[in-house]
């Protein structure tokens, strides 16, 4: 695992875009995969100012890493909505490009399962961005979930509740209790993981990721295990490294 300290999340935002740009470069159709949430927006930002300064990004495809369940399609914060508003029409790519698993399935489980076979079939993630949550999730991989897990649902913690709320109206019974993710398995399936920390919230969850044992109570440590992960985390979410 490579860890870079950035001065802040600006500067982490153009650096994973950089990383993201070199990768259209050498292989024009990747596969990207996406996380939502506040912690990537830098790095949409800066790949949307590159393809305005003239990266070709025609063929790049892109992929969800996690969506809700119960919440009506086409619903603002779902986060099929959430990625065509902050990725896909920012960098102009046509909708086909861009696929999810489907929480408003009536067979959740099948779902899941189609997610995991429209991934394959895909050929792959090949730079999978993630965030991190205060309790160490990723994706929505909650303490406790399996190392070996593959995408399925999962009952969200009342933490990260809490934490997603202001994304509805501050209303947590607004916020859904269930969520289709990517598993830990699937997640490090993808060619090169990309975690994005910023801000002093996070610091307790990058020491326990970077440095603490590979442990299910930590998802986010299970990085330890790929061989080509980069943690990017600004000063602030740096604080608790040794
Ligand atoms: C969402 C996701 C989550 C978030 C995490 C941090 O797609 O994958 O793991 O990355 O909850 O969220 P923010 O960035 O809002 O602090």
């Amino acid at each position: 695992m490579e860890v870079v300290i950035v001065p802040d999340a600006a500067a982490g935002g153009e650096l994973i875009a950089s990383a993201i740009a070199d990768l259209v470069v050498r292989k024009p159709d990747a596969l990207l995969g996406v996380a939502t949430g506040s912690t990537p927006l830098p790095i949409y930002t800066a790949l949307t100012a590159r393809v305005r300064g003239g990266l070709d990004v025609s063929r790049l495809r892109v992929c969800q890493l996690d969506e809700y369940v119960g919440l009506p399609k086409g619903h603002p914060e779902s986060y099929r909505a959430t990625v065509l508003r902050e990725v896909v029409e920012p960098l102009g790519l046509p909708e086909e490009h861009f696929f999810g698993p489907d929480g408003s399935a009536a067979d959740i489980q099948g779902a899941c399962e189609d997610y995991d076979r429209a991934l394959a079939a895909a050929g792959g993630v090949d730079l999978q961005i993630l965030g991190i949550g205060t309790d160490g999730h990723i994706g929505f991989n909650e303490p406790c979930s399996s190392l070996a897990s593959r995408t399925r649902i999962k009952t969200l913690t009342e933490q990260t509740r809490v934490d997603n709320a202001r994304f509805f109206d501050n209303d947590i019974d607004q916020v859904p209790h269930h969520v289709i993710t990517q598993g830990i398995g699937t997640i490090l399936d993808a060619r090169h993981l990309v975690l994005l920390a910023t801000g002093a919230n996070k610091a307790d969850a990058v020491a326990a990721t970077v440095e603490g044992p590979v442990a299910s109570l930590v998802p986010a440590s299970a990085l330890q295990l790929h061989p080509h992960a980069t943690v990017v985390v600004d000063e602030a979410a740096a604080t608790g490294l040794k």
